[in-house]
């Protein structure tokens, strides 16, 4: 369905978001094998953390959902009816298939036509030398067929920046013999290992270390999940390309490995505020004051690009606004999200009249261009659809945004959020 975005000149309100997607995810499957009960107040809205609790529902946790309360009982795992499906969520497919493979049963896991697209074997790989067996089509695609096994724990270096593959290995972990270890190249988000403490495992970090002791029981737990970093990416970069900007975002999730998007904005002008921090669950969560400024352009690439790597379809726009534009580099899993999104960002620019050179691992977008009123296409890609709603605010005249309803995966309140903040 297109939405239709007209250009902006002021945001300003207050606005709260929905729940973090990934702790989202994460809270969900813990809770799902945990002994008790698991009560999570601001639970995700995205239509992936409702794939998620769909599928431990398949597996025999009981869910209510009641004012904006999930409420979980955990249970002993057991063999679903049919085949799981995880939408178009790869952290659903990827996360959950560490659980599966300790299980004693056959499950089969699968998703869109986009997650049918995705690479398994990132995942496949350290749950076979942990001793399951998996099947996939053609050896790397999903529907994965998941045949559990009594696991043994293994040490993993992880061979791609990816938090999916690492807390795979960690959830698998807590059902194998031994203590299981992963070590990261490069720092990612550590929400696996800040909620498996909070369910009560052990576990030990040292550097980019991790450790899981065996054994471990976990409880289940009331908690509340912090809004979306990722979400409020697009309403800060909203503000960003307004000249008159006000807006305050209350109760963010500002988790260390993922607030260098607070960093990397500030870095090149941005006026942002934090106020109020404090701790729940083990994670950090504040209010976030941006008002309007002067964006100087910047480069993104390394473990910078593996902290940003959700953020950067919105950064793009950015980019392109800002003085000196935006180069982005060491990025070449952009290529295997939701979408290829160095190509679905270059399709965009290029139907708002706005130049983008990509390359195999990245792009540079020159700043200080115009965007032109257009009809872009979200290919289905919530971030996209959202990226290209906040380019429109910018733009020349109207734009239509096809596929908006992509947005729903992680944020279904978008686009009421955004009328209601900009004028
Ligand atoms: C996520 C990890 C990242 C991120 C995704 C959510 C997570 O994926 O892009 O949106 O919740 O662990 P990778 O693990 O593939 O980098």
């Amino acid at each position: 369905m297109p939405e239709i975005v007209s250009p902006a000149r002021r945001v300003d309100g207050m606005i709260t978001l929905p729940g973090d997607k990934s702790i989202s995810h994460r809270y969900a499957m813990l809770g799902a094998i945990a002994d008790g009960t698991t009560t999570l107040a601001n639970f995700s809205t995205g239509a992936d953390c409702q794939s998620t609790l769909r599928c431990v529902e398949a597996l025999g946790a009981k869910i209510e959902r009641r004012e904006g309360i999930v409420t979980i009982e955990g249970t002993r795992l057991t063999e679903p009816a049919a085949q799981l499906d995880a939408g178009n969520s790869g952290s659903t497919i990827r996360m959950l298939s560490g659980i599966l493979a300790a299980q004693p049963f056959t499950s089969r896991i699968g998703g869109d036509e986009s997650l049918s697209r995705r690479p398994m074997q990132r995942v496949m790989t350290p749950l076979d030398q942990m001793g399951a067996s998996i099947e996939a089509r053609d050896g790397k695609f999903p529907p994965l067929t998941i045949h559990g096994r009594p696991l043994q724990a293994i040490d993993y270096t992880l061979p791609v920046a990816s938090a999916q593959v690492k807390s795979c290995v960690l959830l698998a972990g807590l059902f194998a013999k031994g203590d299981t270890i992963v070590r990261e190249p490069v720092r990612t988000r550590d929400h696996t290992e800040i909620a498996l403490r909070e369910f009560g495992a052990e576990i030990e970090i040292e550097r980019r270390v991790i450790a899981l002791r065996e054994g471990a029981r976990l409880t289940g737990r009331e908690l509340t999940v912090p809004g979306d970093l990722s979400s409020a990416a697009f309403f800060l970069v909203a503000a960003l390309l307004m000249p008159e900007a006000n807006l305050l975002i209350h109760g963010v999730g500002l988790n260390p490995t993922r607030s260098s998007l607070l960093d990397f904005l500030v870095s090149m002008g941005a006026a942002i505020k934090v106020i109020d921090v404090q701790q729940t669950g083990g994670e950090l969560v504040g209010d976030l004051r941006v008002r309007a400024s002067k964006i100087s352009g910047g480069v993104i690439d390394g473990a910078m690009t593996a902290a940003l790597i959700d953020e950067i379809p919105a950064l793009a726009v950015l980019g392109a606004a800002s003085e000196h534009g935006l180069t982005v580099r060491d990025a070449s899993e952009l290529r295997v999200k939701e979408t290829d999104r160095i190509a679905t960002l270059e399709a965009n620019f290029s139907r708002m009249g706005v130049k983008m050179e990509a390359a195999p691992d990245g792009f540079h977008i020159a700043g200080r261009q115009t965007f032109h009123a257009a009809e872009v296409d979200s290919e289905g890609d919530h971030r996209i659809a959202m990226a290209f709603a906040i380019a429109a605010l910018a733009a020349d005249g109207p734009s239509v945004i096809q596929g908006a309803e992509a947005a729903a995966v992680s944020f279904p309140e978008f686009f009421s959020t955004l009328r209601q903040i900009t004028t």
